[in-house]
């Protein structure tokens, strides 16, 4: 039989990573070969994000070039689905626009992707599937997972908090949590092939099991997950600062699996900005549940998301981002351009604020928050830190890169056979996003 090739571009979050995981899983049982060549490949799925505008340029961007592969090469098969496509004016636009599309699904529907393939091959033209919501979470796809030592959990899909710039309540759905024994089977079976770190993904983890029909709290989930033999280390992502528990707080510190990272989104640092955001906490909510989180785990690695620019903030509001990036000292920030999203509230604001605004507040806060990393990474200056070894580094082929438990990224010197395992690294060199350091 003649090699069948697929190629997956992910954009997004790791949820859609984990979604394409599984989409890969889905096509390796129908006996296709991954490849990352576009020459190579039979089919293309393009697994979208649209969380921002550029997001959606990158994805029209990457169709063009799709469009005059297929020009060349008439069989290849154009598979496009995630976020965007829960959006019905996209996919109107691609049916009109981009009549070379195969097949389109969503992020409700991934199981049914071989069914709609098969279908496409009987009918040879474009299959169009998108479901509104999932309503029971599909349990037990197949998932090829991009690294065999540390892997993706989804424990829930979805989100309920419609922040009101936010796509993604429209994309993803309504929150749903998988019950703790699919989870805790799932990391079983990925301990016993060898997996030595997990990520739990939701959109909010703090509200993770609250409707079950055996209610548990997300604290609870990750108790029962360190039992786990063969796990050694525990991340979790995203958490809400509405809902952030003792509970957690203790788990975290007492829990040795643990990781000692949280991510911690603030998006803004006034209050009057954040209750037009729904965020349901004001600035001096997050300053005082940032000093409980340190005073109960001193050495915790606290990272954030921030928007600026959201309409109608004042140049004195955005002075109340920065004073809470000086006061908390994050370890590190991802920054955003605010960017209006069809459909959201925020959309409907009038106040949008200027571009060139935009970029000169989001150019003064990576100012402040270059020098906040690069001094938090100082400290651990001549350390000695325990990295998961993930293969060679990005910027020197010649070194390694890891992380450590607090989600450094370090640079070092050191035994190619480490990959996939803990090891103990000295820290010899700081840089603001980065370590670098030799095997010990
Ligand atoms: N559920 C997570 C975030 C998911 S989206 C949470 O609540 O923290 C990831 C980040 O993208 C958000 O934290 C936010 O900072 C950013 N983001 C979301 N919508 C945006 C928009 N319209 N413009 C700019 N940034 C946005
Ligand atoms: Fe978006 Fe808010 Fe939900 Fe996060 S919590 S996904 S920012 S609506
Ligand atoms: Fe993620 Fe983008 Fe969807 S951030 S949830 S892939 S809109």
């Amino acid at each position: 039989m003649l090699e069948k090739y697929f190629k997956i571009m992910t954009y997004g979050c790791q949820m859609n990573e984990n979604d394409s995981e599984k989409i890969s899983g889905l096509l390796k049982d129908l006996g296709y070969q991954p490849t990352d060549e576009d020459n190579k490949a039979d089919m293309v799925i393009l697994n979208t994000c649209s969380v921002r505008e550029n997001a959606n340029d990158k994805f029209f961007g990457h169709l063009g070039k799709y469009k005059k592969l297929k020009e060349q090469k008439p069989n290849l098969i154009l598979s496009i689905c995630g976020c965007m496509m829960q959006q019905e004016e996209i996919v109107n636009e691609i049916k009109r626009k981009y009549r070379f599309v195969d097949l389109i699904f969503g992020t409700h529907n991934i199981h049914v992707f071989p069914d709609l393939l098969s279908d496409f091959l009987e009918r040879r033209e474009m299959v169009v599937n998108v479901w509104e919501d999932g309503e029971q979470i599909v349990e037990g796809l197949p998932t090829d997972r991009k690294y065999s030592f540390k892997a993706y959990v989804s424990i829930m899909n979805g989100c309920n908090n419609f922040c009101s710039y936010c796509i993604v309540p429209y994309t993803r759905g309504r929150e749903r949590s998988r019950e703790p024994e699919n989870i805790v089977k799932e990391v079983q079976s990925l301990a016993q092939s060898g997996c030595k770190e997990i990520t739990l993904l939701g959109q909010n983890v703090n509200s993770y099991g609250k409707t079950l029909d055996n209610p548990i709290s997300f604290a609870g989930l990750l108790r029962k997950l360190c039992k786990v033999d063969g796990i050694e280390r525990i991340r979790f992502m995203t958490s809400h600062p509405k809902d952030l528990s003792d509970e957690l707080i203790e788990t975290i510190a007492e829990e040795e699996k643990v990781c000692n990272h949280i991510h911690l989104p603030f998006q803004a640092g006034n209050s009057r900005i954040l209750k037009v955001m729904n965020r349901k906490y004001t600035k001096e909510d997050y300053l005082a549940l940032v000093e409980k989180i340190r005073k109960r785990i001193p050495n915790i690695a606290i990272s954030t998301d921030i928007i600026v620019g959201f309409p109608g903030e004042t140049e004195e509001e955005f002075q109340d981002t920065i004073d809470v990036v000086q006061k908390c000292k994050f370890d590190s920030a991802f920054t955003f351009l605010y960017s209006v999203r069809g459909g959201t509230p925020a959309e409907k604001m009038e106040e949008q604020i200027d571009e060139d605004v935009k970029h000169d507040r989001l150019n003064r806060l990576l100012d402040v928050q270059n020098d906040i990393g690069r001094e938090l990474n100082s400290v651990y200056d001549g350390e000695e830190v325990l990295v998961l070894v993930e293969g060679p580094s990005k910027n020197n082929p010649n070194k390694l890169a890891g992380r450590t438990d607090t989600n450094k990224l370090v640079n070092f010197t050191g035994d190619e056979g480490s990959i996939g395992q803990i090891v103990k690294v000295k820290i010899t060199g700081i840089k603001s996003f980065s370590l670098d350091g030799v095997q010990v």
